[in-house]
């Protein structure tokens, strides 16, 4: 099984909006993204940044009370119209037959499907997969109180041919750089 892996720091919540804002421009439909990482690392923050650079309809949230929200493709910047958005919270899902068994309008052929506390429930629909992990740290003098408190990092990790030949680290040190000039 083919793995790139990268990493790359994300000082602000801008610059985790900023990794899901890159990635829109190599996720095409059908691909499916695995989020990982505990309550507040920043998730749904990405979330908001891929889809608002996908230009999908409708505001992108935390999934929470919804086990699946769709978002229909709209027009990104330069006016093309690109994949919709499935954004799905695993955490209430209480196996894979149950998003199949949503019936979801769009299928997730046509969709970039995002997955929160997807690890260990998603990888059987598909072979191929982007996972991101997103840490936060905690301890040491961390105020875990204050929602930005915390320097946190992700790590990509594509699985299987369909990223054997993307170069997940050079886009992840665009979005460092971006986030250094800020
Ligand atoms: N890299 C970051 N640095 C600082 N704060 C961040 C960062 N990413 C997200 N945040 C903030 O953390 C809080 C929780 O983010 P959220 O995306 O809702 O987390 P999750 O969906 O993983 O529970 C929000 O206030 C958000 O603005
Ligand atoms: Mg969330």
């Amino acid at each position: 099984m083919v793995v790139t892996q990268a990493r790359v720091d994300l000082p602000s919540a801008e610059a985790t909006r900023a990794l899901g804002a890159a990635l829109a421009d190599v996720l095409a439909a059908g691909d499916l993204v695995i989020l990982t990482g505990d309550l507040g690392a920043g998730k749904t923050t990405f979330t908001q940044g891929l889809g608002a650079a996908l230009g999908v309809r409708g505001q992108v949230a935390s999934p929470t009370f919804i086990v699946a929200r769709e978002h229909p493709p709209g027009p990104r910047r330069d006016g093309s119209l690109g994949p919709g958005l499935v954004h799905v919270d695993a955490y209430r899902l209480g196996g894979l037959g149950e998003l199949d068994a949503l019936d979801l309008d769009a299928s997730l052929e046509e969709s970039v499907t995002v997955v929160e506390w997807g690890r260990g429930l998603a990888e059987a629909l598909a072979d191929d997969r982007l996972e991101i992990e997103l840490v936060r740290p905690r301890g040491g003098d961390v105020d875990l109180e204050h929602p930005e408190a915390g320097v946190r990092h992700a790590t990509l990790r594509g699985v299987g041919d369909r990223w054997a030949g993307v170069d997940l680290q050079a886009l992840a040190d665009a979005v460092a750089g971006g986030a250094e000039r800020g």
